[in-house]
């Protein structure tokens, strides 16, 4: 009898499926190694969520900032520029897992220049932010949701899976650390920027899963993404470059994804644009995303619409969320293709009212214009910048962000 062989990109290793489970069932005429499959792939990920393997082992670093210098870049901490005293690592090795959890100062990391992530961008990360309640406490949005989204990055980028116990530990070990850097309830949009990563250390050249790997947390102060108040963005068609195709590493959180986003995002910032909107790769018709967030449209008949997950796109925490808030608005959420003719058409008929884009960083922002080889559309009547609709999910969401509003949800994790 012959072998059926694949490689299970969620182990990271190849499977042999055992003899007993080829062939299909008498009854149903289901392939029963696909059930197999299906079955291991549940017991592995179950493990996954519940197995802790780390403690962080604290040291402080002897020269933090001052509380001066601090209190300078927390009055203007921009995003991604300024980087707090300390900062998480840890090493899964094959055969011991993961080990060697840490909390230490802030600093360059050694790498050897044969590191697969170099060559092969073996690498993935996450996005999340700390926000200060007006008692003082820390506290993270949703963050069991990025730990699920980063094992599914690991999954399909070969790399080991983190649970989400050591994941969230690993966060307040962080922000307990370092909690004087997240700015002050009550300093408007401000927060404590998360930024965990994987990537494969081993150093070796031949192409195959690494054997070494290092995860880290680092954190960074960050201010409102819009200072001087919500303005919509203008965005570009891009139609000569795609951010992914089927099969690929759309739906993962992967630096190459943001590296193949860049040409078709300086394309449109040289047509005036703010942002590229990417379509499917295979058809160049369906609207899938922006280089570093996800779309919605509020239609005349009261539906929020967004692009259905179809592999290539990022499954974005505050896209999930506001189709979870959609019902409360007495909107009805609404997940499939929309074509890039369906929003020109809407746009110009005003079909669709309101277009925004949403994600952790800007929290959702109002889209205004479309721009393309040729055309342009816009579907704001009368001057207004922000739609309703647009403005009330975006504040519902920062209200329970920063505890103005009850956590009807649960969404939010203490981490301090
Ligand atoms: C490609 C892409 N899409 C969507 C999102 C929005 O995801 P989230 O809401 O989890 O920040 C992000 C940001 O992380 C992104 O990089």
């Amino acid at each position: 009898m012959g072998r059926l062989r694949f490689w299970a990109t969620n182990e990271a290793q190849w499977l042999t499926v055992p003899p007993s489970r080829l062939g299909s069932d008498a009854a149903t005429g289901e392939l029963k190694w696909r059930k197999w499959l299906k079955r291991r792939e549940r017991r592995m990920s179950t493990q996954a969520r519940s197995t802790t393997d780390l403690t962080y082992a604290v040291h402080r670093r002897p020269d933090p900032r001052s509380d001066a210098e601090r209190a300078t870049i927390l009055a203007d901490p921009g995003f991604g520029l300024h980087f707090t005293d300390h900062m998480v690592t840890a090493t899964w090795t094959q055969g011991q897992g993961w080990h060697d959890g840490q909390v230490t100062a802030y600093g360059p990391i050694t790498l050897m220049p044969a590191a697969a992530v170099l060559h092969y961008a073996q690498e993935i990360f996450e996005g999340l932010k700390a926000y200060r309640h007006e008692d003082g406490s820390v506290w993270g949005f949703r963050p069991q949701a990025n730990a699920a989204r980063l094992a599914r990055s690991a999954r399909r980028l070969a790399l080991p899976e983190m649970s989400e116990a050591d994941f969230v530990a690993s966060l307040v070990a962080l922000v307990q650390v370092d909690q004087a850097w997240v700015p002050p309830f009550g300093t408007g949009e401000t927060s404590l920027y998360l930024r965990p990563f994987m990537y494969a250390s081993e150093a070796f050249l031949g192409v195959r899963p690494a054997r070494t790997v290092t995860y880290s947390v680092i954190a960074s102060p960050a201010g409102a993404y819009f200072s001087g108040g919500l303005k919509p963005v203008t965005l570009w068609v891009s139609t000569d470059y795609a951010r992914a195709g089927a099969g690929g590493t759309g739906a993962a959180k992967c630096g190459g994804n943001y590296a193949s986003s860049l040409a078709g995002q300086l394309e449109g910032i040289e047509h005036g644009c703010d942002q590229a909107v990417f379509l499917d790769s295979a058809t160049h018709t369906y609207v899938e995303e922006l280089g570093g967030m996800n779309l919605f449209f509020v239609t005349k008949d009261g539906r929020l619409v967004t692009p259905e997950l179809t592999g290539t796109i990022l499954e974005g925490v505050t896209r999930a969320s506001i189709l979870e808030l959609a019902k409360e608005l007495g909107l009805d959420p609404d997940e499939r293709r929309v074509s890039i003719e369906e929003w020109k058409d809407g746009a110009r008929s005003g079909d669709i009212v309101e277009i925004f884009a949403c994600g952790t960083a800007a929290v959702v922002t109002p889209v205004g214009e479309l721009r393309w080889d040729g055309g342009s559309v816009d579907h704001r009547r009368d001057g207004a910048d922000v739609g309703a609709v647009t403005q009330a999910i975006r504040q519902r969401l920062l209200d329970i962000q920063y505890g103005r509003a009850e956590d009807t949800f649960g969404w939010m994790t203490r981490l301090v």
